[in-house]
């Protein structure tokens, strides 16, 4: 695992944007997407840059549970506010949070990512160090799953709905097993809020009750956080 330590959140988008030229450059075709305040300003920068994703797939993590793509809170409009509108994708895959039937929506969306292995994987961390909503004590063999989020999962998205009672209570994220198995991975921290659960996914133990600490076994993983997140590490 290597680690990249910025001093902001814009230093942090251009460390990520390096990563994935040199990765296209390497031939990846598919794009593992995440979504929330962490990866904003390196969409940023790749919107900004002439980068062409023309003819390059993207399979996004989650999806929240009862939303939309119209609805501004879903991570289908996040994407394409942030990314797809402004850089075209050959085809972009999200989970259908409006399924009438999860448990097919769960498989579809297994089948999309077999049918479109993922080459490099942006990830960010929760303040409980989940990864995707695998939330403390997933098993390390999901793959696709309908997740209840957890009370500090919705207390923390709070910050994106009018109140805390507007919270979609479930989603739809790929499994660990399903982020163990892409090619390359770039992690991003940022701000202090993060620091604890980065300290647990760096300097402790391999365990369920961190699922970040699982990337330990990866064999391909860049993390990338400012000063504040990387403030406790050793
Ligand atoms: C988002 C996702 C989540 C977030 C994590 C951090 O697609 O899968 O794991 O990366 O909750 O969220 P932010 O970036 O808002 O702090």
């Amino acid at each position: 695992m290597e680690l990249i330590i910025v001093k902001n959140q814009l230093e942090g988008g251009k460390a990520g944007l390096k990563l994935l030229s040199q990765a296209m450059q390497n031939g990846a075709k598919t794009l593992g997407l995440a979504t929330g305040s962490t990866p904003v300003e390196f969409y940023n920068q790749v919107v900004n840059s002439s980068l062409d994703f023309s003819e390059m797939t993207s399979v996004n993590l989650d999806e929240y549970v009862g939303l939309d793509g119209s609805n501004e809170q879903s991570y289908r409009y996040f994407m394409n506010k942030h990314l797809f509108d402004e850089k075209p994708f050959k085809e972009n895959f999200l989970p259908n949070g409006k399924a009438l039937d999860l448990d097919a929506e769960v498989k579809a969306y297994d089948q999309v990512i077999a049918n479109h292995p993922i080459d490099w994987q942006i990830l960010g961390i929760g303040q409980n160090g989940h990864i995707g909503f695998n939330e403390p004590g997933t098993k390390e063999t999901v793959t696709t799953h309908v997740v209840d989020l957890t009370p500090s999962t919705i207390k923390a998205n709070a910050r994106f709905f009018e109140n805390e009672a507007e919270v979609p209570k479930q989603a739809i994220s790929m499994g660990l097993a399903t982020i163990m198995k892409t090619k390359e991975i770039v992690l991003m921290a940022y701000g202090k809020e993060k620091a604890q659960a980065l300290k647990g996914m760096i300097e402790g133990e391999v365990s369920i009750d961190l699922p970040a600490s699982l990337l330990k076994k990866h064999p391909h993983v860049t993390v990338i956080a400012d000063e504040a997140a990387a403030s406790l590490l050793n």
